[in-house]
């Protein structure tokens, strides 16, 4: 007998106190996490109807055409990414080569507000939010502006005080000489609709899509003394979110390239681990433009990590970088997760997307906790997108308790395509999960909601949510 989408909902629902319990015994016992190596400033703009327009007549431009931008070298090429964005409901991220056009956005736009951005520094404060009593955050540049923007309790951030390397709160770490390292951050309802040469371009989804300039993170820029405090304290660090090598660029002014950058970071890296194997190692990927910065990113950071976190259109812009398949789009989801865990030897994928979260996982990794890990960063990541900030433990169990967000129908129903395909009772497979191919894969439902108030940082609070559950790495 088939199982119906009311069980499918109430297996979820249930095993909801169960990932709350897990997740609230995995913070009280972590003595410390790290979240490097991006962290910004997003200036978030909310658009609303006519402001795409307005900026085309002011720039006087028609946009006849599509044409593929890979970085924004003229103000044409934010709105051509912006559209893009809008008009397949996807989000992504451009950096901008000049800061002119930086300069440009900041006469021509006003943010609706500032938040903390980039991996790290939205994950530190997600932590922080939840209870993490210690998380030490690398800043490439603090200044009081981006100081302000870190929650007052549980931050760090590692700094030289009378010669010692103190790790101390964020409002005594700031530094006015620092600059400002600003994203643009535009975000999207479904539904928003641009008119453009007379006809109409629709959002199918909510997104968001990003224009950053970033000469410091996007060399990845790794703070001498963030590297000097972790040689000294990385036996006291549980998890470590590692992300920021989406900015990279092909070379540097002063002759380096991006390989330099990537193999920089995995020594620091695999310095972490061999003071304190026990760390576990998660690297979110985010979007990528350049397909072989990112192959060469992966190939080398894979071998010191525990877990890889990605989206779906990461995943793909992944399997076209590693040049797994010429015909991405007639590999199903399953195949291409398998590849790329395969090819790269993971033993922890995570795919999040906005209807479910996937992990494939290999060898010893529990399968309960990785399914509580996955629950608790989805119900997280849904309690966010009702109020757009960081939520606290109390906040995820009150929306929790009003049931304010259903269990995605989509999640339902791709579990039945799954069981079906692969031949495996679908009831077991909730308990149980899957084995395809030597994997062990879990599928976790979201919590559906088509109008978050911010689509900005909600990958990065399920994957906050699913780090703080995740065992302690077994020594290699
Ligand atoms: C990328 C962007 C940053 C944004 C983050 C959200 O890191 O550079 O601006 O805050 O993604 O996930």
């Amino acid at each position: 007998m088939d199982l119906t989408y009311a069980e499918y909902k109430s297996y979820w629902i249930n095993s909801m106190k169960d990932a709350i319990q897990h997740a609230n015994q995995c913070i009280k016992s972590l003595k410390g996490v790290v979240t490097a190596f991006n962290t910004n400033i997003d200036a978030v703009k909310n658009l609303r109807e006519g402001d795409v327009e307005r900026l085309l007549a002011k720039l006087g431009i028609s946009l006849e055409g599509e044409t593929e931008v890979e970085e924004i070298s003229e103000v044409e090429h934010l709105l051509r990414g912006l559209l893009k964005a809008i008009r397949t409901g996807n989000g992504f991220e451009l950096s901008i080569s000049k800061p002119e056009i930086s300069t440009w956005i900041l006469t021509n736009i006003r943010a609706d507000e500032v938040r903390i951005g980039g991996q790290a520094g939205i994950s530190a404060n997600v932590l922080a939010t939840l209870g993490v009593e210690r998380v030490y955050v690398h800043v490439a540049s603090i200044p009081r502006i981006q100081a302000e923007l870190f929650k007052d309790q549980g931050i760090f951030i590692p700094c030289k005080k009378n010669d010692a390397v103190l790790a101390v709160p964020p409002l005594e770490a700031y530094n006015d000489q620092h600059e400002p390292m600003i994203h643009w951050v535009f975000e999207f309802h479904e539904g928003y609709t641009v008119k453009l040469n007379g006809s109409y371009i629709q959002a199918p989804k909510s997104d968001r899509f990003i224009a950053s300039y970033d000469p410091l993170n996007s060399s990845l820029y790794i703070d001498p003394i963030f590297r000097e405090f972790m040689r000294d304290k990385a036996i006291n660090i549980d998890k470590a979110l590692i992300s920021g090598f989406q900015l990279l660029k092909p070379r540097y002014p002063d002759g380096s390239t991006f390989k330099d950058k990537v193999l920089r970071t995995r020594r620091v890296v695999e310095e972490w681990k061999s003071i304190n194997p026990s760390m576990w190692i998660h690297l979110e990927q985010a979007y990528m433009t350049n397909t072989e910065i990112l192959r060469f990113a992966v190939e080398e950071l894979s071998k010191t990590i525990d877990s890889y976190g990605l989206n779906e259109v990461e995943l793909d812009v992944l399997v076209k970088a590693m040049k797994l398949t010429g015909e991405v789009e007639e590999v199903n989801l399953i195949d291409k997760l398998i590849l790329v865990s395969r090819t790269l030897k993971l033993k922890c994928l995570v795919l999040h997307t906005r209807d479910f979260a996937i992990a494939l996982t290999k060898g010893d990794v529990d399968l309960k906790c990785t399914r509580r890990a996955l629950w608790f960063g989805s119900m997280l990541a849904a309690t966010r997108t009702l109020t757009g900030c960081e939520t606290t433990m109390s906040e995820v169990v009150e929306m929790l308790r009003e049931r304010t967000l259903p269990v995605s129908l989509e999640s339902y129903k791709y579990h039945m395509q799954l069981s079906n395909v692969l031949n495996v009772d679908a009831r077991r497979a909730l308990r149980e999960g899957f084995e395809h191919q030597g994997y062990n894969i879990v599928l976790v439902p979201a919590l559906s909601n088509p109008k978050p108030v911010r689509s900005v940082g909600l990958g990065d609070t399920f994957t906050s949510g699913f780090l703080v559950c995740t065992p302690l790495a077994s020594p290699r």
